[in-house]
């Protein structure tokens, strides 16, 4: 166990950068925190207007759930779903900004991508069909990361990845408790919208 603990705690560090504020405050591009939901995310970053910044956040805060898991895989696959699952911890309550993180979406479908690539293309592939019909990011992540469980299963019949898939499903959904008040309100701003829908 003292690897897997190193793994956990490699993987929550790494996890914790969080790129989304970094880049946004970087360049000027304003202050993530007090625009659109506040979250430090690439969904939030678009609503700055910077396109850029949003594409660099996503690859940034994917990636680093993705290279969590490649080195630490290199030591057995328990340590692999170990960095991953302390990556998304990691960003979701990160050290450097008083726990106070992001929602873990983009760093979890990229943990799934590295831990078993067909179950994170299938999930990557739900998020994008939910974005592009409905046009809400966290409809998007809520549908797509429940769905995550069962395309474990039914992709990879692996009981493991299953809980895995369910543990980082629960954690977003958690995380996306005022997404899902402002869906059911009706007032959950579109992709790329700043402002909530006007009624
Ligand atoms: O990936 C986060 C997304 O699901 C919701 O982001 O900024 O609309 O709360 P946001």
């Amino acid at each position: 166990w003292p690897y897997l603990l190193t793994a956990a705690v490699a993987g929550y560090l790494l996890g914790a950068i969080p790129f989304g504020l970094l880049l946004t405050r970087l360049t000027g591009a304003g202050d993530l925190r007090r625009i659109g939901s506040g979250n430090i995310g690439a969904t939030n970053v678009l609503r700055t207007g910077r396109k850029d910044l949003a594409a660099a956040t996503l690859l940034l805060d994917g990636g680093k759930g993705a290279l969590a898991v490649l080195v630490a895989g290199c030591w057995g696959p328990d340590m692999a779903l170990s960095a991953g699952l302390a990556a998304v911890v990691g960003h979701l309550f990160p050290i450097w900004l008083r726990f106070k993180g992001g929602k873990g979406v983009a760093t979890t479908l990229g943990t799934l991508l590295a831990i078993a690539w067909p179950l994170g293309l299938a999930t990557c592939g739900a998020w994008l069909l939910v974005a592009a019909v409905t046009r809400y990011s966290s409809l998007a992540a809520l549908l797509s990361l429940a769905a995550a469980p069962a395309l474990a299963w039914w992709l990879l019949g692996d009981l493991q990845l299953v809980e895995f898939a369910g543990i980082l499903a629960i954690l977003a959904w958690l995380r996306h408790a005022d997404n899902i008040r402002r869906l059911l309100r009706g007032d959950e701003p579109r992709i790329g919208q700043r402002k909530p829908e006007q009624k």
